[in-house]
Order: C-alpha cells, then structure tokens, then sequence
C-alpha cells in the first residue's frame, strides 16, 4: 500500500485489447461472479475496464464505479454516456471516504488497486459500505513476479501482505491463488 497512483496519461492501456489478452474479465469473474440483482462496488476503477462488463451482469442492480483521481472519474463519465449504461454511477472518493451509506453493496472488486492505496482508511471504509456477509475479491500485481508490465515491485505486496493488511481490518479471508503475474485473494465482510 505505497499511495502511488496510476498516471491517468497511461489510462488507454487499461482498457487495451493486449491487456484482456493478459487480465480476462472472465478469469476475474470465475473467482467472484457478481448476479444480476447484485450492487456492486468497483473500487479504484480507473476507466472502466471491470465496471461495464459489470454492468452488463447486473442488469437488476448497480455498478458503483468509484475512483479517487479526478480524470479517471470523467473518463469513466464520458465513457458511460458513450455506452448508455443507467446502472452505472461514477462517484470520486478520497483516500478516507468512499462516498456510500452503511451496508450498501453485496460486492466489491479490486483490481490492481491495493497496492495503490495510501493507508488503512479506504479499507476500513470498504468494510463499512459492505453489507454483511458481502464479498471482496482483490486481484493485484505479485510482488514476487519480476514483469514486463506493471508497478515497479517495491510498490507492490505480496499475498501474504495483503492476506495481512485485510485480516486486521475485519475481514475473514476465505480463498487465495495465483494466476500470470498476479494473485487474489476472496475475502468476507465479518461484523
Ligand atoms: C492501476 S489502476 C486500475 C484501474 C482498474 N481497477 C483496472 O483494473 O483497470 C488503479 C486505480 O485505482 C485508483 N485508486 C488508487 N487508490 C485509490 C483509493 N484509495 N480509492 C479509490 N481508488 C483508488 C487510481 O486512481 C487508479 O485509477
């Protein structure tokens, strides 16, 4: 959990066409596949490479597409209105505040985004907009894999550190494992 963020002038590799080579929607959603009431939370969603084939699951229900940095948040606006997606809503957070009530989401994905975060405080607010019992999946870049792409690796953890850091924050980690470049962690809210 280093603070350093994604430079939003790399944003179109995020959603590139060799990146889903890499990183399929569909490897994530067979580790935690959201149903089609569901409300879920993308937190740290960048432009939007989760979040619309999100909103293409949850047709009863709702994306929360959430991010800190204030031109990712218009990227994923103008990209939204672009695919007119209405169970989409884009909301800038900040480090210490994702801007939701109390128990609002069934589930949350985190896709290389821990290891980006500043401090404990986007954790302990993750746990609070979860309803109990909701799942988080976190999927992040592995320390331990020297790559041709992503975050240099003293920024990144190891899945044991983030094992760590989402056990002290009242979470009950249920399932791990590694895939490519990256591992993942399945996580329940415990009240
Ligand atoms: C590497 S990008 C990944 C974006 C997206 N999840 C994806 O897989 O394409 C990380 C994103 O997390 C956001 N981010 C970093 N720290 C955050 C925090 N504490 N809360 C919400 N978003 C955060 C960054 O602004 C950036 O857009």
């Amino acid at each position: 959990m280093s603070g350093h963020k994604y430079d939003p002038r790399h944003a179109v590799f995020l959603d590139s066409e060799e990146r889903k080579e890499r990183q399929r929607p569909e490897d994530i959603f067979s580790i935690l596949k959201a149903e089609k009431e569901d409300v879920v939370l993308d937190l740290g969603a960048g432009i939007g490479f989760l979040t619309f084939p999100l909103a293409e699951i949850v047709r009863d229900g709702k994306v929360y597409a959430v991010d800190v940095q204030e031109e990712m948040v218009k990227k994923l606006e103008q990209r939204r209105s672009e695919k007119s997606f209405d169970n989409v809503d884009v909301l800038l957070s900040s480090e210490c505040k994702i801007p939701l009530p109390d128990r609002e989401v069934d589930k949350v994905y985190m896709i290389n985004v821990l290891h980006e975060i500043d401090d404990h405080s986007t954790l302990e607010e993750t746990h609070r907009v979860m309803k109990k019992g909701a799942e988080l999946l976190v999927v992040d870049w592995d320390k331990e894999k020297v790559t041709e792409h992503g975050p240099p690796t003293h920024v990144r953890l190891s899945l044991e550190e983030a094992v760590k850091s989402l056990e002290q924050k009242d979470f009950r980690v249920e399932d791990t494992g590694k895939y490519e470049d990256h591992f993942w962690l399945l996580a329940e809210k415990v009240d």
